[in-house]
């Protein structure tokens, strides 16, 4: 489905973002929606020692995410040419075995719908966790990857965008300043709609690493994503998911009084998302209940 190939990797997580080929889908969110993102380093073969690695690997790393305190793992295990890099973080609102049986889901899923490939990225709708396994040390760098952009189809008219604005960049601080990396929060002024969103990078980044992975965030969001009434981008390194409700668990961790100043203007070098048309549906006829219906701006990463 890759309109372009892709080039080697920077080392900057922007630059990744700039060169790397887009991909715009129109997708059904159903029930227990999952958008897995597969990987472009080859395939291993049924019962070879890649696939039983994966397997070991998928009975330990649930369990070893879901006993450290900020419910994030990375593993490797076996040797070249079948090792494999693994990274598992569970959402920062979440108990330890909705974390554990998630991931275990998790790597079910993306050895079914990423067949054979040896690089996976797993990211749920609800679900509360990611996942991420590769034959490539993505573990050495912190360069954020598999990086999907999904907006509603629901419109939210004359919402202003120095309030989107504020809200990101707000929740952005926030996430980076805290030491699990995580933060939930809201934003209401006076008859706008409440919005609440929620940042979260893998705890294992500086601030400074974290704030570089949040802040192409804030440019795809205001992009693409102004006007529309929630929205979300995942990656392998931080994530960002806002909407009109309250979508996490427990009270939001930070309320937005202050407003920003001022929206910086749009980065022209942001990549070009190109439109494709709708794939055929695998979902049940009936058209999913608001604010589940969504449309999926996705940006297919090369190894
Ligand atoms: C963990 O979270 C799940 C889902 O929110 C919930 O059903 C479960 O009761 C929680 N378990 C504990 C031990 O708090
Ligand atoms: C917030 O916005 C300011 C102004 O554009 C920018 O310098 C800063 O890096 C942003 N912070 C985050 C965490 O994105
Ligand atoms: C984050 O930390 C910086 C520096 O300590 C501080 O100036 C800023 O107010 C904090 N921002 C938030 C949203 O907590
Ligand atoms: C726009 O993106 C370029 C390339 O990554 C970066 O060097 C520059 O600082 C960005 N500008 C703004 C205003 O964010």
């Amino acid at each position: 489905m890759r309109f372009l190939s892709s080039v080697g990797l920077p080392c900057h997580p922007w630059m990744a973002t700039v060169i790397l080929p887009l991909l715009l889908l129109l997708v059904p969110l159903t029930a227990a929606q999952m958008w897995p993102s597969c990987g472009e380093s080859g395939d291993y073969e049924s019962k070879s020692t890649y696939e039983a690695n994966l397997r070991l690997l998928s009975s330990t790393l649930p369990k070893k995410a879901a006993s450290s305190t900020t419910l994030f793992a990375t593993d490797t295990v076996g040797n070249v040419p079948n090792v494999i890099f693994a990274l598992a973080l569970c959402r920062g609102d979440t108990n330890s075995s909705a974390c554990e049986g998630c991931l275990v889901t998790a790597f079910q899923d993306g050895q079914e719908h990423c067949t054979n490939n040896k690089d996976a990225a797993v990211y749920y709708d609800s679900n509360p966790c990611m996942l991420r396994f590769s034959n490539q040390n993505f573990l050495a760098t912190t360069v954020n990857e598999h990086i999907l952009v999904i907006g509603s189809i629901e419109s939210l008219m004359n919402f202003p965008k120095l309030l989107l604005f504020t809200l990101l960049n707000s929740t952005a601080q926030s996430a980076v300043n805290s030491s699990r990396r995580f933060t939930t929060s809201r934003l209401d002024v006076s008859s706008f709609p409440t919005l609440y969103c929620l940042m979260q990078c893998t705890p294992d980044l500086t601030a400074d690493d974290c704030a570089a992975c949040l802040r192409p965030y804030n440019q795809y969001t205001l992009k693409y994503m102004d006007g529309k009434k929630g929205g979300r981008v995942l990656g392998t390194r931080c994530t960002m998911r806002y909407e009109t409700f309250p979508f996490f668990q427990g009270d939001p961790m930070l309320r937005i009084i202050n407003l920003a100043t001022e929206v910086p203007p749009n980065n022209n070098t942001m990549p070009i998302i190109t439109a494709n048309p709708a794939p055929q549906s695998q979902s049940p006829v009936e058209a999913p209940p608001p604010p589940e219906a969504q449309a999926t701006i996705q940006e297919l990463h090369g190894m």
